[in-house]
């Protein structure tokens, strides 16, 4: 009865946003209200400035920020909320598409100004892809912004995703009132404070009262029942289950910055949003409230101490009571295993745990025996599903540049490509190694992790790539002849999965095209 109960009150979720949305303040916010942390300005935000692209010691300290980060857990009327820190810069995009996979639901902030931003895009193509429900913020009323109908419009275009405002703002910038919220018929004025928790809104019964008039002023509140008057003349009534279903995303407007909307938001959140969900494994579904444990790995932190070679492994509790100490299965490598040293992230402090629940995020302190995709168990043998590596955008061959260091090399890159920093690729022919990342910061990163870490020192030597495509074919013996015939092109990822590697769209077209037996993936799940 206990798993039931603590399955129940679980909120697993993480924020995404293009970079300057606003993704920090909120996350700050909603600490706040969750009484995590007490002042305005405690959460350091993960984002790299733009000046520090190239400074090493400010990426060592948003690593070590980003650990205490990567997971913060607080109660909020009765429910516990684990929200997941995603990295704000584009180049550690493949780090958060891992994150994503380890969320029940999201939270997405979008910038009033500015609308739908690349990075947003990207980021929903991964929800799309695993029908992760998504609730959609609009920040930043104080300011400017874009038409609400605009912006609401573009959200369904771009994100190929349906909405339904559940709150509408009462006109915005200098001139911004508030909001009402379409979910519980409030009214919320708006009072800016960067420091003080929002009161309750006034409920309103009915929208012609005339307290919305004294409120906002006549003509704003004559606006707000035309604008309520048509969002639910256009938009179909509000369905939970779409949302759930990840086929529609509820809307709401606010300030994070002025803590404005943030309650509003977060107590529909807890509401709406999903408690932990039956997942799949290799063999079978498995559901939250099954006894035996069983969890994934979805994130290493490696070597914060240059000394210690110790990582922490960010597990996701799937199933059963994780229990410290206790004998469990490691699938992969078909061992036993067990932690004696588990933390849990609660208000931003690490505190030793002894149990964690479903929808819980643990760290495990490993000493090199864990991988980003490893399914712990109580005895399940199915891996978990849904943890893929999708196709890298920048290609660049490995060179060793001390041979006196080939160990070494070895080593600090196969250790650092389980830390998922980047995805290696190895091509039979020449034994030659190429590392494929998101951004180009990444390989910066590695050269600076080796020398530092490793004692290895490497240079990278651009390579004209297009895409990694693993391989499949129902035909054994099509894919043999595929790949003699390829096999200048064919490279082992680092489970040793098979992966043509394209030079360019239009030959990738041709290749398809020639041999309609070999099937081309761009993620390594299929
Ligand atoms: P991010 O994590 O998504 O990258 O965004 P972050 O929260 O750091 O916010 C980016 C900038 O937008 C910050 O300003 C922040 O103060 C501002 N901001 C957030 N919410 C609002 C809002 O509701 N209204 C307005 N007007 N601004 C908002 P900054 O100047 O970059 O940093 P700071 O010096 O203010 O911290």
């Amino acid at each position: 009865m206990a798993l039931k109960e603590e399955i129940a009150k679980r909120r697993t979720f993480g924020i995404i946003s293009h970079p300057d949305a606003g993704k920090t303040t909120l996350t700050e916010k909603l600490l706040l209200f969750g009484g995590a942390i007490q002042t305005a300005g405690a959460v350091k935000s993960n984002k790299i400035k733009m000046h520090a692209r190239s400074d090493w010691m400010e990426i060592e300290k948003q690593r070590g920020i980003s650990v205490a980060t990567s997971v913060m857990g607080f109660n909020y009327n009765g429910k516990k909320i684990n929200l997941l820190d995603t990295p704000g810069h584009q180049d550690f995009a493949e780090d958060t598409y891992r994150t994503l996979t380890a969320v029940d639901s999201v939270i997405m902030v979008i910038d009033c100004v500015k609308g739908v931003e690349i990075q947003t895009e990207k980021l929903m193509e991964v929800c799309r892809m695993r029908k992760t429900p998504v609730i959609c913020f609009i920040n930043k009323l104080d300011r400017e912004g874009r038409d609400p109908y605009d912006l609401l419009d573009e959200i369904e275009e771009k994100l190929d995703i349906k909405v339904r405002p559940l709150s509408w703002p009462i006109s915005m910038g200098k001139t911004f009132k508030g909001v009402y919220s379409l979910y519980n018929k409030t009214l919320h004025l708006f009072q800016p404070s960067k420091t003080k928790i929002e009161q309750d809104g006034e409920v309103i019964e009915d929208i012609k009262d005339p307290i919305i008039d004294k409120e906002v002023g006549e003509s704003y509140a004559n606006q707000l029942r035309e604008d309520v008057e048509l969002i639910e003349g256009v938009y179909p009534e509000f369905d939970v289950n779409e949302y759930l279903a990840g086929n529609v995303a509820p809307v709401f407007f606010g300030s994070a910055v002025n803590n404005f909307g943030v309650k509003e938001l977060l107590d529909c959140f807890i509401e709406l949003a999903p408690a932990p969900k039956p997942r799949e494994t290799e063999e079978r579904v498995i559901a939250p409230d099954e006894n035996k444990f069983s969890g994934f790995i979805f994130k290493i932190h490696a070597n914060m101490d240059p000394n210690h070679r110790n990582r922490i492994a960010f597990i996701r509790v799937c199933a059963g009571k994780f229990e410290r100490g206790a004998n469990y299965y490691h699938v992969r490598s078909d061992k036993k295993i067990r932690f004696s040293n588990v933390t849990a992230f609660m208000a931003q402090e690490k505190e030793l745990v002894d149990e964690a629940w479903p929808g819980d995020i643990v760290g495990l302190y490993d000493t090199g025996n864990l991988k980003i995709g490893d399914t712990i168990s109580e005895g399940e043998k199915g891996i978990y599903k849904g943890i893929p590596s999708f196709s890298p955008e920048i290609f660049k061959e490995v060179v060793n540049k001390d041979a006196m260091k080939t160990k070494q090399l070895e080593k600090g890159l196969n250790q650092l490509m389980e830390e998922g920093v980047a995805q290696l690729f190895s091509y039979e022919l020449g034994a030659r190694k190429v590392v494929g990342t998101v951004g180009a910061l990444q390989f910066e990163v590695i050269q600076h992790r080796l020398k530092h870490e490793y004692g290895a020192s490497c240079d990278f030597m651009s390579m004209n790539l297009y895409k990694a495509c693993w391989i499949s074919s129902k035909d054994k013996k099509k894919l043999n002849e595929f790949v003699d015939s390829k096999y200048r092109h064919i490279a082992k990822d680092k489970d040793g999965k098979l992966v043509f590697m394209a030079e360019s769209r239009a030959w990738l077209t041709m290749v398809q095209d020639n041999f309609p037996d070999i099937e081309f993936h761009f993620t390594s799940e299929f």
